[in-house]
């Protein structure tokens, strides 16, 4: 049975078979989360993102981890931005899942998340909380047979108020 953790920390740093990337669409890099597993990993990360063909919102693509000698794989997995519509909640589960998905694809038993859309994405951290989750618990409850650790990285305290408030 896959169980979930809570951490203080970032993702960068997590001993575990796959680090999930908030990303945008093109793949290709940018601030946050993303800027930092792209210089921890190195260039050839980049070089691998270029032939993906980027990442719908709500999908997610895996890479090799690189220089990141903690992690084997890289989930990248674009949230959405914020928009207030009911199709945001829809769209950060979707991330969760497919996310959760590939790493059993790829036999992993350890993964970690950041807040996905939690940051330059604009989503209220007590509702993606909320719906991230909420997300994981359907899909351990949809792979009884999995047995994968899922770790949340809350890199601001906030974060960690936030799930710890649910859990409570
Ligand atoms: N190290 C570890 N975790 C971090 C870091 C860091 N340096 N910075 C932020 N987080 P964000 P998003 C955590 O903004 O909202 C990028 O430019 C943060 O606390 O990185 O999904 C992409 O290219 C939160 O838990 O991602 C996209 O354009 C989580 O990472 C856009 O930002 C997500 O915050 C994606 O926005």
């Amino acid at each position: 049975m896959s169980k979930i953790e809570l951490v203080r920390g970032s993702v960068v740093e997590m001993e575990v078979d796959a680090i999930v990337n908030a990303a945008n669409s093109s793949l290709l890099g940018g601030g946050g989360v993303d800027g930092a597993i792209h210089r921890a990993a190195g260039p050839k990360l980049l070089e691998e993102c270029r032939t993906l063909n980027g990442c719908d919102t709500g999908d997610a693509k895996i890479t090799k981890a690189y220089n990141i000698k903690n992690a084997k794989y890289i989930i990248h997995t674009v949230g959405p931005v914020y928009s207030g519509s009911k199709e945001d909640a829809i769209l950060l589960a979707s991330c969760y899942t497919k996310s959760l998905d590939l790493a059993l694809e790829n036999g992993c038993s350890s993964i970690a998340f950041p807040g996905i859309s939690t940051g330059v994405y604009g989503y209220p951290i007590d509702e993606a909380a909320k719906v991230s989750l909420d997300a994981i618990n359907k899909w351990i409850d949809n792979h009884p047979a999995a047995d994968i650790n899922v770790y949340l990285c809350c890199f601001r305290h906030r974060e960690m108020a936030a799930y710890e408030d649910i859990l409570r």
